[in-house]
């Protein structure tokens, strides 16, 4: 049932996006179709399903949630396009397919990664025009998605995870790598649909803890994978993190402290989320099937 309701939401979610992407004219053609291949070629899209369900969770019913679901996933897939690039993790097979680097060459992959983020932008900053008695909600969100796809969140992750490259690191070092790197967009994601539906300071405190520990989860699991995963299921090579002397999660606690910790947040961040008092049975399964991801 909960795989059912999985897909419809994903389709769902997928014809809004598709909606938001740009049409392939003009001179600048070819990055508009490097940047339309990079985010339509596959993925989960747990980014934008989180944002939707945190936002149901708080009651918001309102369509201004749609260019968010768009710019959410957008930045997203820059953030992977970025992150396979030759001078980053050089990797070839994305979500089933060729790096975009690889399929469109190396120039035009940095410049569809830049062109998602700004398109992402462009996006965020007309969002109140859908529904301008949000205007201040808007402006609250973009804030905060702002700063958590910047040097304050997911580009400070992949700073510190690429200066780490054959270092030995402390666990403590592997948790801020991951709780900017991936944690941060996964709270841009919760806290942007909270925020959007009108939650309390104290409310989006909880939203912000939570969505940080399903995110160190998410990345542990991501680790994990990369070295038990099928590559088939995964859409991506494994092994990546040990072909670039990577210090992970795993490296540190092993595969079998790191599968207790994935549970042991991911139960954790469902009793915050719970404790709030309000129910999104969609919402609690979604977060509770991650802990046995196999891609
Ligand atoms: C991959 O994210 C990068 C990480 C932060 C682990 P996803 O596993 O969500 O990738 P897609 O969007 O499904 O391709
Ligand atoms: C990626 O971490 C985090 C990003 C911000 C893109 P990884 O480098 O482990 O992600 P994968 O394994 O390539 O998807
Ligand atoms: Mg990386
Ligand atoms: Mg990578
Ligand atoms: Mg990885």
């Amino acid at each position: 049932m909960f795989d059912k309701i999985f897909i419809e939401k994903k389709e769902d979610i997928e014809r809004v996006i598709t909606r938001y992407l740009p049409k392939e004219e003009g001179y600048p053609k070819t990055v508009i179709e490097a940047m339309n291949y990079s985010v339509l070629v596959g993925g989960k899209r747990i980014r934008p399903m989180l944002l939707r369900e945190t936002y149901a969770l708080f009651g918001g019913e309102s369509l201004i949630i749609e260019p968010y679901l768009a710019a959410i996933e957008f930045i997203h897939s820059y953030s992977l396009v970025h992150d396979d690039l030759p001078a980053l993790d050089n990797d070839e097979l994305r979500r089933g397919n060729l790096t975009t680097h690889i399929k469109f060459g190396h120039a035009m992959g940095i410049l569809a990664g830049d062109a998602l983020l700004n398109y992402s932008y462009e996006i965020l900053s007309s969002a109140y025009e859908l529904s301008p008695m949000y205007i201040d909600r808007c402006a609250k969100a973009n804030k905060y998605i702002s700063k958590k796809a910047g040097i304050y969140g997911m580009i400070g992750g992949q700073v510190v995870d690429i200066e780490a490259v054959g270092k030995t690191l402390d666990i403590e070092s592997i948790e801020y790598i991951h709780m900017n790197k991936t944690s941060a967009l996964i709270q841009a994601a919760m806290c942007a649909g909270a925020i959007l539906a009108g939650a309390t300071v104290e409310e989006l405190n909880v939203v912000e803890e939570a969505a940080n520990k399903i995110g160190l989860a998410f990345q542990i699991q991501d680790d994990i994978l990369d070295i038990v995963g099928d590559e088939d299921k995964l859409g991506k090579a494994i092994n990546s993190d040990a072909k670039n002397q990577k210090t992970t999660y795993v490296t540190i606690k092993g595969i079998e402290e790191s599968r207790k910790d994935v549970e042991t947040l991911t139960q954790s961040a469902l009793d915050n989320l719970k404790a709030l008092g309000y129910t999104n049975d969609f919402l609690f399964a979604l977060i509770e099937k991650l802990i046995n991801r196999i891609n």
